[in-house]
């Protein structure tokens, strides 16, 4: 199974690499960063992201959003799905306006084009009414829009088990097996 994650320059660039920590092995990853994303993760996190996923404690593919010839442009390569963590609004937009002009929203097309499955994450707050339009097209396009909710719930002690509920919902979302976060029902 491939698996493509984009890294947006939206705020938390560390939901991405909580979500890469939990991918099962059995997924060939594929990472494709913007370069706002570099810039927010610095912000942010002091974190070198491309530094930090080269360093990455297994293996996985990393792209710039400049290498537009890269496999995972193109239909022929056979990616499985896509997740857009966290989303930024300007991605948001480039996709639901079929604008593919780097290599996340050129992989987004395709995923859509090839009706795989595509996760966006979108991070906004308030949303004003364009960004709704846009994840509503998304939303119609078959998309899963997934944006990172607050969970009380599960009895989240700390930032690492609110993390983990998003994780785990997301990956449940794209069908992948999980147990991340207790379910309702189960003893948090
Ligand atoms: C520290 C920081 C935080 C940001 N947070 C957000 C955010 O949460 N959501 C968003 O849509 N844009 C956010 N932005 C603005 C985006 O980075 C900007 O719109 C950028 O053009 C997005 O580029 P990309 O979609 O190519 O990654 C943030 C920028 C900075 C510097």
């Amino acid at each position: 199974m491939k698996l493509v994650v984009g890294i947006s320059g939206a705020s938390g660039t560390q939901l991405a690499l909580r979500f890469l920590e939990h991918v099962p092995q059995e997924y060939a990853l594929f990472v494709v960063m913007s370069q706002s994303a570099k810039r927010v993760a610095r912000t942010e996190a002091r974190l070198d992201l491309k530094s930090t996923l080269k360093a990455w404690p297994r293996p996985l593919e990393l792209f710039e959003e400049s290498q537009i010839d890269a496999p995972i442009a193109s239909g022929s390569f056979g990616i499985d799905a896509m997740a857009i963590i966290p989303a930024s609004l300007n991605i948001i937009a480039k996709i639901a306006h079929g604008i593919c002009d780097e290599l996340m929203s050129r992989c987004a097309a395709v995923i859509l084009k090839e009706q795989k499955k595509l996760l966006i994450a979108p991070r906004e707050l308030p949303l004003h009414s364009i960004a709704l339009e846009n994840l509503l097209t998304l939303a119609r396009a078959q998309a899963l829009i997934a944006p990172p909710m607050l969970t009380y719930y599960t009895n989240p002690q700390n930032l690492e088990s609110m993390e983990l509920f998003l994780v785990g919902k997301w990956l449940d979302a794209l069908g992948i097996v999980n147990n991340l976060y207790a379910r309702w029902g189960q003893p948090c």
